[in-house]
């Protein structure tokens, strides 16, 4: 944890870092160590020794590049490509990060976030926490940013948490550890939760999630969390996130190469629970579900089959012609369950298609939604999350698709082209007249590169966006 300070403190022995622009004179570099060399190149980070003229024996000067070009993205690299080279705690003197479009408190915020998610790692699968060391020490301020500061911490945490339970492998992350886990968290933050098992699913007839869960010997989930941050539980929006713990294919097997990184399969209810994690932890202002269908996709001698017709807990019958696409049938339950709970707005969060993953690759999350106004609230606040995400097209002719079984009332993979769409206006079907949007994170919810963010595997994509969606809503 950082605490904010008015001015720096020369009797530190911490190491003090500053920034440094190409198009400035660094007078105040100059005058604490003259004739110092400094390299104010985007992303250089000049380790100057101080030989005894301080208290402080290194000061650190990270290179903005010009001030002028300085984006909200290039600083998080800036300050990720820093935590990871940082060893213990220092001084930073944050004013230096300021631009004319980026003010002391968005970079207090993005500071203390960067400076937590950069450094995560996962070491060893157990006990839900992610591994990292967490910094602390002194943020040299004109203004008293703590508030942000803390913000920007429990922004990271909520994402190192969701980055855990998504790289947790299969076999420690099953639909009764994903229950097991959200259960903690609502206990830790005082929400209300409900987390449905194999007889309530029958009694309710969640027929579409518990036909992708004959195939595995692990039981089903239906998670259901409550956040109420307003005076009455009323209009909640619901977080509905894909909780496939593991996705073989089912009958329509995927070949071995395609089923590696299938654990990640969960990574939407992973980041949903960020999502309401860092929402219970600030005290937003507003009344937020969270639903999670969670199963795995594998084969045994009930599975579901190829040409199965099975029902729905919306009571729509579905023609299951690829059990591979098994993503929208325990949402297409999830959707309808937030529904019948109340839900006045949903987004949903899948790793839904590969189609997806071949239209945006891993540089943006595909959007889809049956409401323009919904659309532009949430396009607003990924905007000012920085994180991207491309609305992609419904349209009748997708619909018409999905609605042309001969057997069923829908039919869920009627074919591979337009697949992202056609995966959205499967859902679309169970949303209906709720203003609802879906969020496919199959490219943006892993990666197989580490950055300066952070190493490879789960990203806990849009945990960001989603909060700043509610905080926005803010009276
Ligand atoms: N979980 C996959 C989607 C996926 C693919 C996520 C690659 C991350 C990376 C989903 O359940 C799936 O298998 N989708 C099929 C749908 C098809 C059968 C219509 C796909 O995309 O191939
Ligand atoms: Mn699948
Ligand atoms: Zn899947």
């Amino acid at each position: 944890m950082f605490t904010t300070i008015a001015n720096l403190d020369l009797t530190t022995t911490q190491p003090v870092v500053f920034g440094a622009a190409v198009d400035e004179n660094n007078t105040q570099i100059e005058s604490l160590l003259p004739g110092a060399e400094i390299d104010a190149a985007y992303k250089a980070v000049t380790v100057l020794p101080t030989y005894g003229k301080h208290a402080f024996s290194q000061l650190y000067v990270l290179g903005l590049g010009a001030r002028s070009e300085l984006t909200v993205t290039k600083l998080r690299q800036l300050f990720g490509r820093f935590a990871q080279m940082i060893k213990g705690d220092f001084t930073i003197e944050l004013d230096h990060f300021v631009t004319s479009t980026i003010t002391l408190r968005e970079v207090a915020v993005i500071f203390a976030e960067t400076m937590i998610i950069a450094r995560y790692e996962f070491k060893k699968h157990g006990n839900f926490t992610a591994k990292f060391s967490q910094l602390s020490g002194h943020v040299v301020a004109s203004e008293n940013v703590q508030l942000e500061l803390a913000q920007g911490e429990a922004l990271g945490q909520a994402i190192n948490h969701a980055r855990t339970l998504s790289n947790e492998p299969g076999n420690k992350m099953t639909p009764r550890d994903l229950a097991k886990y959200a259960k903690k968290l609502a206990d830790k933050y005082g929400m209300e939760h409900h987390i449905l098992k194999t007889s309530d699913l029958l009694n309710m007839q969640a027929n579409a999630l518990l036909a992708v869960n004959r195939g595995s010997d692990e039981p089903a989930r239906m998670i259901v969390l409550k956040y109420q941050g307003l005076e009455t539980w009323e209009n909640p929006t619901a977080l509905v996130g894909k909780g496939l713990t593991f996705d073989a294919g089912g009958y329509s097997l995927k070949i071995s190469g395609s089923m590696q990184g299938m654990k990640h399969d969960m990574t939407g209810a992973a980041n949903v629970l960020g999502a309401i994690e860092a929402i219970a932890h600030m005290g937003v202002k507003a009344n937020v579900l969270v639903v999670i269908p969670a199963t795995e996709n594998l084969i045994n001698g009930q599975a579901l089959k190829v040409d199965d017709v099975i029902g729905s807990l919306a009571g729509k019958t579905i023609e299951v012609n690829n059990t591979d696409a098994e993503g929208r049938l325990i949402l297409a339950d999830g959707i309808e369950y937030a529904r019948q709970l109340g839900a006045t707005r949903i987004i949903d969060m899948a790793t839904l298609t590969g189609a997806c993953v071949v239209a945006l690759g891993s540089a943006m999350t595909g959007a889809f939604s049956n409401n323009d106004q919904f659309m532009s609230s949430l396009a607003q606040a990924a905007k000012q999350a920085d994180e991207k995400v491309w609305r992609l097209p419904l349209d009748e002719a997708y619909t018409e698709q999905v609605r042309s079984s001969k057997v069923a009332d829908l039919i869920n993979s009627p074919s591979r082209e337009g697949g992202a769409s056609i995966a959205a206006a499967f859902l679309q079907e169970f949303a209906v007249d709720t203003p609802w949007i879906h969020l496919d994170i199959a490219g943006t919810g892993d990666t197989k590169s580490a950055s300066d963010l952070g190493p490879a595997g789960a990203t806990g994509v849009m945990v960001r966006t989603l909060t700043q969606l509610f905080l926005n809503e803010e009276v």
